[in-house]
């Protein structure tokens, strides 16, 4: 069982690779499920399915579920049957639930919704094949170190440029925070270059792939194909692999 994070700054990449990993996992057997966190709803899409209700709005679920008497919460609340009812498969098998925006509160936020993912993750795994993939945005801080305790590897996306590996330090940091012990990298988009080279020998965590720019991704995007229809799978093969071995699975 593992539990991966997706996370990077807007546009690196993160819902793509979480889908094309969702579609690799899913093929090599593993029951996946696949969260979006991001408060830019497109993973679905990338991954073939239609509409997902956000989670943020059963509100009235969560509160109900999650509050106890007296301004208390419960720490487990019940979330086994929001599998079923809230979530979808794609043709894959791949289990999608969508989180939808969930208030941002720093470190010690211990809204609801939160109390509620974190169930969520804690949850999610009972088999040994089980594969969580969860996309989300850079500033993860909201989850908060109860969550992130859920995570066996934060991915972080970034392509080759100042601003992205900026992120990557932000993110780093946060994964520290938070408790989060494994980081991996992905380059994505990447153009063979001189400096990107420079820039990637100075990551100081494991490089898991590099994902070349193509076209290939754009047209799919264009289309509302998911990615993994169009685009060489052999670097998210890689990758796939390379996330399996850090987190000691292989
Ligand atoms: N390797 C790549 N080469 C070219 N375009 C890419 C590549 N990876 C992703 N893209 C495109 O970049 C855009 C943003 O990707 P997306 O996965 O939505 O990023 P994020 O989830 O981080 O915001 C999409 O149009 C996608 O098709
Ligand atoms: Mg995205």
């Amino acid at each position: 069982m593992v539990k991966i994070a997706v996370s990077g700054k807007g546009g690196v990449g993160k819902t793509t690779l979480t889908a094309v990993l969702a579609h690799l996992f899913a093929r090599d057997g593993y029951n996946v499920t696949a969260i979006d966190a991001d408060s830019a709803i497109n993973l679905p899409s990338a991954l073939g399915v239609g509409h997902v209700k956000p989670l943020s709005e059963l509100k009235d679920v969560i509160d109900e579920r999650v509050r106890g008497p007296m301004g208390t919460y419960k720490l487990n609340p019940k979330v086994d049957d929001i599998f079923e009812d809230y979530s979808e498969r794609n043709e894959d098998g791949v289990r999608v639930l969508v989180l939808g925006t969930i208030e941002k509160g720093g470190d010690g936020c211990f809204c609801p919704e939160n109390a509620f993912l974190r169930a969520i993750l804690r949850h999610a795994i009972f088999r040994e094949k089980d594969v969580l993939l969860l996309d989300m945005e850079a500033g993860i801080e909201h989850l908060g170190r109860g969550t992130a305790k859920g995570v066996d590897l934060l991915v972080a996306v970034v392509e080759p440029g100042m601003r992205s590996f900026e992120t990557l330090e932000r993110i780093e940091k946060l994964a520290k925070d938070i408790g989060i012990e494994r980081v991996g990298v992905v380059v994505n988009k990447y153009i063979e270059n001189s400096r990107a080279k420079g820039l990637i020998e100075r990551v100081d965590h494991p490089v898991l792939g590099i994902i070349p720019y193509s076209q290939d991704f754009v047209r799919a995007d264009l289309e509302n194909i998911p990615p993994y229809k169009v685009v060489n799978l052999r670097p998210f093969v890689e990758i796939k692999n390379n996330l399996l071995k850090m987190v000691g699975e292989v």
